[in-house]
């Protein structure tokens, strides 16, 4: 048996050991009797009988259930190794659609689109109400806002005095979203109310692809960005935020996990010279993996289009904008989170 006595023990199913309504475990690692081992194993169909020593307890585990725990097999579903990483080339003429109706409607559309925003990192949906708090309306089919000093969403139009630049016409580069805030809001949404200018053409970036990228070309610029912690701040007279964490996040197991850029609240790092020097070197060439055509999917956000997507993995961008005679642009714009995303998904499928 691949399985040591303490982990069948820690993983017993019986009634004394797991609540049998909410399968929540009953005892603590250090109620388990010290030196435990597995007195004998008898298998009859599918379910298989381990008696232990010295605390005589009996377990029985279900030959399935036992094989599916075995290593290697899937990680959380939030890692490198889970994702579908993509060049913009790989879903031109492919990008995950749907529209508001058959989304609302039919929940193994619901399953699929969502699942396209765990693998992918993105998902549209198309011809949502043109009203305003729409992009609420949509967050709640799947989870839950994350309300922030920004409230529960923000508008993205020409302000006269712009506490962001997201807040101007100017074009913005790819970038994450509230990088000084820690935990990072997951998940982002931006819904289109009206985008009838010259510009504001949208953008994204796989930034699990990029990381991958500079991964291959530069292993010690890769290694650098995973090392060291970034200063992100932001401020205002209500607000003042502050995070430190490195732009590249691995796991223990050293998958990329998490993605930060964000240069417009990027603040002054503290370090010895040599490893500023590094550092710059290093964030230079994450910028020009990034900044290459190849990884930039562009598309054109229309009134009623609802982008959901994965704030710890893609970059978005726009391009610059005029009010044309026909209008002006307005978003909204709402944060949310993968786990509760990724929840539904479990419930819509069946796989909890
Ligand atoms: C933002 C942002 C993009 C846009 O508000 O975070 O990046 O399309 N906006 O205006
Ligand atoms: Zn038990
Ligand atoms: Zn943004």
């Amino acid at each position: 048996m691949p399985y040591p006595a303490i982990w069948l023990r820690d993983n017993c199913q019986c009634a004394g050991c797991r609540d049998p309504l909410s399968g929540q475990k009953l005892f603590q690692i250090t109620d388990l009797a010290l030196g435990l081992t597995i007195d004998r194993v008898e298998e009859a169909g599918d379910a298989v009988t381990v008696s232990f020593s010295p605390d005589g307890h009996v377990s029985v585990f279900s030959r399935q259930w036992l094989s599916a725990q075995l290593p290697g097999a899937a990680g959380d579903g939030r890692t490198e190794q889970d994702k579908q990483l993509w060049r913009a080339a790989d879903l031109t003429g492919r990008l995950p659609v749907t529209r508001w109706t058959a989304y609302c409607r039919d929940g193994s559309e619901r399953a699929r689109v969502l699942a396209e925003v765990v693998r992918l990192g993105f998902a549209i949906v198309r011809e949502a109400p043109h009203a305003e708090g729409t992009v609420l309306e949509v967050v709640r089919t799947f989870g839950y806002v994350r309300e922030t000093n920004y409230g529960e969403l923000f508008e993205v139009r020409v302000e006269l005095s712009p506490s962001n630049l997201a807040f101007t016409g100017l074009a913005i580069a790819p970038h994450t979203d509230n990088p000084y805030r820690d935990p990072v809001p997951t998940l982002q949404l931006l819904h289109c109310l009206s985008n009838a200018v010259n510009g504001g053409a949208s953008g994204l970036v796989d930034g699990f692809m990029a990381a991958a990228m500079l991964r291959a070309e530069d292993p010690a610029a890769f290694e650098t960005l995973a090392r060291t912690l970034v200063p992100f701040a932001w401020s205002d007279a209500r607000a003042s935020l502050r995070a430190e964490r490195p732009l590249i996040e691995l796991d223990p197991a050293r998958r990329v996990r998490g993605v930060r850029f964000n240069n417009r609240s990027m603040q002054a790092l503290r370090l010895a010279p040599d490893d500023l020097i590094a550092f710059y070197d290093s964030y230079r060439a994450f910028a020009e993996v990034i900044a290459r055509p190849e990884l930039q999917l562009t598309f054109r956000l229309e009134p009623g289009d609802c982008l959901i997507f994965d704030n710890t993995r893609l970059l978005h961008s726009r391009t610059a904008f005029s009010d044309s005679a026909a209008g002006s642009r307005h978003l909204q714009g709402c944060y949310a989170d993968l786990d509760g995303l990724m929840s539904t998904v479990a419930v819509l499928t069946g796989t909890p």
